[in-house]
């Protein structure tokens, strides 16, 4: 069985092929349009998909070495995203399924960033059959979801204001770094000192208001934001220049230890020693050792995509339609299906 995914939610045009639920190509067209703007532009976003669909979608093809009429499905993501670039990958995905007479499957964005730890290679055995509390952070979305292996997941936080992505471009951008900041923060504070300015750590235990943290699985960046504008503008340029890599490294401490007290915190009360951390941000490296040493200390399980897998590509949707295909829980009819741009918190 052959399946094509194709994802052009935000800024990635990418195509992948699964054969058997394993991945034979994956894609990925970044637009660097963007930069100029420090981020990105929904409209020329559309029309960078628009522009690449068609090769990126015969790449992937040639790649796996598979002709066009070997496919079996096509799958593509139906939202949450920016809804013209959405628009742009699943109206060519169904066109493309219609004439080859092919069956649909629409894919949830973040629902296919929730199983992306599960994307199978060649030779893989990662099984999906324990239950899982699983992190998804990324550009538009921070939330912890109790999952189990049949695909059904229950929200049990989520941010009420920045996702933890926004929250590293946005103070990268105050920082005078490019769009998207997350990577650039990430490579900087390789070099600083995480203790060189203390940023808030909003709704858990370092934090200093009164307000509750237990059981409130919850994220806030908002304040981070507005502590990194009164830094910057306390200290002259000169100094915020000499120390980009320490006032780096203490804004992604930042975020890193909410993430990680919060999804451990989760993990214990729900009592699932099993965690898994997806989206955009679970590439950064700081992240990765401070949620294996928490979860080594705990005695969890922690399983982590493949840095190619974190940010958004199309196998982890031809993956989440080949999940949903073995379980009997593929949409029917899907032709009629419509995109989306938010995404509705279960
Ligand atoms: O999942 P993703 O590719 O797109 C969305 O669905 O949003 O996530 C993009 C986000 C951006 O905010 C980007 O800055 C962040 O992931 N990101 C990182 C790293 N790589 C990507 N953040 C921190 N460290 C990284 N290494
Ligand atoms: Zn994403």
């Amino acid at each position: 069985m052959n399946i094509l995914g194709i994802e052009t939610s935000c800024d990635e045009t990418s195509a992948a092929v699964l054969q058997k639920g394993h991945v034979l190509s994956n894609i990925i067209s970044s637009q660097f349009i963007h930069k100029t703007y420090g981020g990105v532009v929904p409209e020329l976003a559309s029309r960078e998909h628009e522009r690449l669909i068609v090769s990126v979608v015969d790449r992937a093809i040639i790649e796996a070495n598979i002709q066009k009429t070997d496919l079996d499905i096509i799958a593509a993501t139906s939202g949450p995203g920016l809804i013209g670039a959405v628009m742009v990958g699943l109206c060519f995905a169904q066109g493309l399924g219609y004439s080859l007479g092919l069956p649909f499957i629409p894919v949830n964005h973040i629902e296919a960033h929730i199983f992306s730890p599960f994307i199978q290679e060649s030779g893989d055995r990662k099984a999906l059959s324990e239950p899982f509390i699983s992190l998804t952070v990324s550009g538009g979305h921070t939330m912890l979801s109790l999952v189990d292996p049949d695909l059904h997941y229950n929200v049990i936080g989520r941010t009420i204001d920045d996702a933890a992505g926004e929250a590293f471009d946005k103070t990268g951008k105050m920082l005078g770094l490019d769009y998207p900041a997350g990577p650039l923060i990430d490579k900087l504070a390789e070099e600083g000192d995480p203790e060189f300015h203390l940023f808030p750590r909003a709704l858990t235990s370092h934090s200093r208001t009164s307000r509750s943290y237990r059981d409130n699985y919850d994220f806030s960046f908002s304040g981070l934001k507005t502590s990194v504008l009164n830094y910057i503008e306390q200290n002259d340029r000169a100094f915020i220049e000499k120390h980009l890599p320490d006032i780096a490294a203490s804004i992604q401490a930042a975020i890193i230890d909410v993430l990680v007290e919060k999804t451990v915190a989760a993990a214990i009360k729900y009592k699932v020693m099993n965690i898994s951390v997806a989206g955009g941000v679970s590439a950064n490296s700081g992240l990765r050792k401070k949620m294996a040493f928490a979860c080594k200390e705990q005695d969890i399980l922690l399983t982590i995509p493949k840095a190619v897998y974190s940010t958004d590509n199309a196998a982890m949707i031809a993956s989440l339609a080949s999940l949903k295909l073995a379980r009997g829980r593929a949409e029917q009819n899907s032709y009629d299906v419509a995109p989306f741009a938010s995404f509705d918190y279960c």
